[in-house]
C-alpha cells in the first residue's frame, strides 16, 4: 500500500479550503481524504448540535448512522474522552455501532475549538489494522488545519 504524503496533503488541504465557511469547508475535507488517502470507505463529520448527541454532517460514503449517542461507538467513545480512537478491528469493540459491514478499521478524531468539541472526524477502512500511528498524526494535522481555516464559532452546541 502507498503511504500518503501527509505534509503535501496539509498543504494542499490549506489551498483548497478558501473560504471560512464551516459547511463549505467541511464537505471538501472529507471529499479530499476520500479522494487522497487509500483504503477508505467512509470518511464524514458528525457535529456535537445537541448534548451529548453527535448528529451526522458531511460525507463520503454510503448513508450512515444517525445520530450517534455519546454512551455509544466509537465515534461515542471519541467525543466522551476528547481523545482520538484507532481501532485495528472494530468487531473487537462491543458496542461500535456498524454502519457499513464493509468497515474493519476505524479511526476517529475529536475537532476541538477552544478546547470545546465541535465535532468528530470519522475515517472507516475495511482493511483491519488500516490505521498507522503515522496516519493518526497525518490525519490529525489535516483536522488542525480544517480549524484554522473555518469559522466554527456560533454553531457548536453550547455557544
Ligand atoms: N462505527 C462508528 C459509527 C459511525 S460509522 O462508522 C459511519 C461508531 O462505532 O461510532
Amino acid at each position: 500500500m502507498t503511504h500518503p504524503d501527509y505534509p503535501l496533503l496539509a498543504r494542499q488541504l490549506e489551498a483548497l479550503l478558501d473560504t471560512r465557511d464551516w459547511l463549505v469547508n467541511s464537505a471538501q475535507t472529507c471529499a479530499f481524504i476520500m479522494q487522497q488517502v487509500p483504503n477508505l470507505n467512509w470518511v464524514g463529520f458528525y457535529l456535537q448540535r445537541h448534548p451529548e448527541l453527535l448528529t451526522l454532517g458531511p460525507f463520503q460514503g454510503k448513508p450512515a448512522c444517525n445520530p450517534i449517542p455519546f454512551h455509544k461507538g466509537v465515534c461515542g467513545a471519541a467525543a466522551r474522552s476528547l481523545q482520538c480512537q484507532r481501532i485495528d478491528d472494530v468487531h473487537a469493540i462491543a458496542d461500535h455501532i456498524a454502519c457499513d459491514a464493509d468497515s474493519n478499521a476505524e479511526l476517529v478524531i475529536p475537532v476541538l475549538v477552544e478546547g470545546s468539541l465541535w465535532g468528530v472526524l470519522d475515517l472507516d477502512s475495511p482493511l483491519v489494522g488500516r490505521f498507522t500511528a503515522a496516519d493518526q498524526a497525518g490525519i490529525e494535522a489535516l483536522v488542525e488545519i480544517f480549524v484554522m481555516k473555518s469559522d466554527l464559532s456560533g454553531f457548536a452546541f453550547g455557544q
